[in-house]
């Protein structure tokens, strides 16, 4: 049996937050998502995460943000400004892949054009496999795709990381290099495996195939929805254009709205691990499958105010509200990539200078220094292979020439 979607803010909260409801999301994408973080439960989910976590540490955000990504971002802003522009979603994925190449741990050894064209149609087929349940397309042949997808990731990419990488935990283990010598990512947290998890060759492929996308994937799309946004909102107030451009406290709260009325995935799934009444009051029993309305909870008006199917970067909200609402789960599955993708929340006293705005925004603001904008020759396309309300196609211009 299938629960009437929870649409209600505090009760789809409590929902995410019931520790016997276990995720329900991936079920027909096994073929990528059998064993790995987000499709864990009970003790195996926390060893996991708890070794993982090790990555995921805010010091280590701040640094990346600052030191690390503003250089990727660069290059590949570079080359979208050499060509005037381009399609805004292709854009997201090769900015979002750098992103989650380093987190997971792939090494580059070309950093050729031909690599990065590799794995940018290996991330698309496995975003495909992430998102099995809302596909559009025959989902067997998908499942095959995403098959050979991961054999060719694991033989060109995985498999010389890993080697890579043991490499240098010998010599660490040896007393021949120093910590801080080691890779500072998933992948040499895994091989170190310091909590002795148990993590079998195949599901280490499909964890790694997973980090890979989870953040690519979720990010792309909040950037794609973010830019449209702000080009909605310039339209009706036009003196906000230099101010969102120039002020990246507001320009992060754009992000936040943005991210609020369009959240990843519509919809949470759980599954119950035994019958269990839920904050609705409705029973549900053991293997019933819980939806929980991300996308309507967002809206929640009690919550979010009359206007909140609207895009209003200056919202006010009452208490401890998160503004991007429950777009970053909560409870024991709550995304361990937010403050790299959304930053620290600002508050009234934020000093920009010592503040972490997260990736999107950084993305985001480099895009409108260079004077993105719609392109008014081509009109943006919604993405019909997946049922999820993406943007697939957004042309747009970028730079001086484009004009
Ligand atoms: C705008 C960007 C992002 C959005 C909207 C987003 C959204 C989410 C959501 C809603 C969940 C919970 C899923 C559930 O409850 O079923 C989640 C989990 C997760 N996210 Fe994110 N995410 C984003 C960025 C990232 C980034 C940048 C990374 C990593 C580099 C990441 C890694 C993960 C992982 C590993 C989980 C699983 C956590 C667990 O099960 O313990 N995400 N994300």
């Amino acid at each position: 049996m299938t629960s009437s979607p929870i649409s209600n803010y505090a009760q789809a909260s409590k929902t995410l937050r019931q520790r016997d409801l276990r995720q329900g999301l991936y079920d027909e994408g096994a073929v990528l998502m059998d064993g790995v973080l987000v499709n864990l439960h009970g003790d195996r989910h926390k060893a996991r995460r708890g070794l993982e976590n090790k990555v995921f540490r805010r010091d280590f955000f701040r640094y990346y943000e600052r030191e690390i990504f503003p250089q990727s971002l660069q290059q590949t802003i570079d080359r979208f400004v050499e060509s005037s522009g381009g399609d805004l979603v292709e854009f997201g994925f090769r900015a979002m892949m750098n992103l989650t190449i380093d987190f997971a741990g792939m090494d580059r050894p070309d950093n050729s054009d031909e690599e990065n064209d590799t794995l940018l149609r290996l991330l698309r087929i496995f975003a495909l496999g992430t998102t099995l349940a809302h596909a559009k397309d025959d989902r067997e042949k998908v499942r095959q795709q995403v098959r050979d997808a991961l054999a060719e990731f694991d033989a060109r990419f995985l498999q010389p990381s890993i080697a890579r990488r043991q490499a240098l935990i010998d010599k660490f283990d040896a007393g021949d290099i120093d910590e801080d010598a080691l890779p500072r990512d998933v992948l040499t947290v895994l091989l170190r495996n310091e909590d002795n998890i148990d993590l079998p060759d195949d599901e280490l492929l499909r964890e790694m195939a997973f980090f890979f996308v989870a953040g690519a994937q979720t990010s792309i799309h909040s950037l794609v929805h973010v830019m449209h946004e702000i080009f909605d909102w310039c339209c009706g107030h036009p003196e906000d254009a230099h101010r969102i451009a120039e002020d990246p406290v507001l320009l992060q709260r754009c992000v936040h709205e943005s991210a609020r009325l369009h959240p990843s995935s519509p919809v949470a799934m759980r599954r119950a691990e035994c019958p269990v009444t839920l904050p609705n009051n409705e029973q549900v029993n053991k293997d019933d499958l819980i939806v929980i309305d991300l996308m309507g909870a967002n809206r929640d008006e009690s919550v979010f105010g009359a206007d909140a199917a609207q895009f209003n970067p200056y919202r006010k909200l009452e208490g401890s509200t998160a503004p991007y609402g429950l777009s970053f789960g909560l409870g024991m599955h709550a995304c361990i990539g937010r403050n790299l993708a959304a930053g620290v929340i600002p508050h009234a006293d934020t000093k920009p200078e010592d503040h972490q705005f997260g990736t999107i925004t950084l993305i985001a603001q480099a895009l409108l220094a260079h004077g993105v904008r719609p392109d008014p020759l081509h009109a943006p396309e919604m993405d019909t292979k997946t049922e999820r309300p993406n943007w697939g196609l957004y042309p747009v211009l970028i730079g001086d020439l484009a004009s």
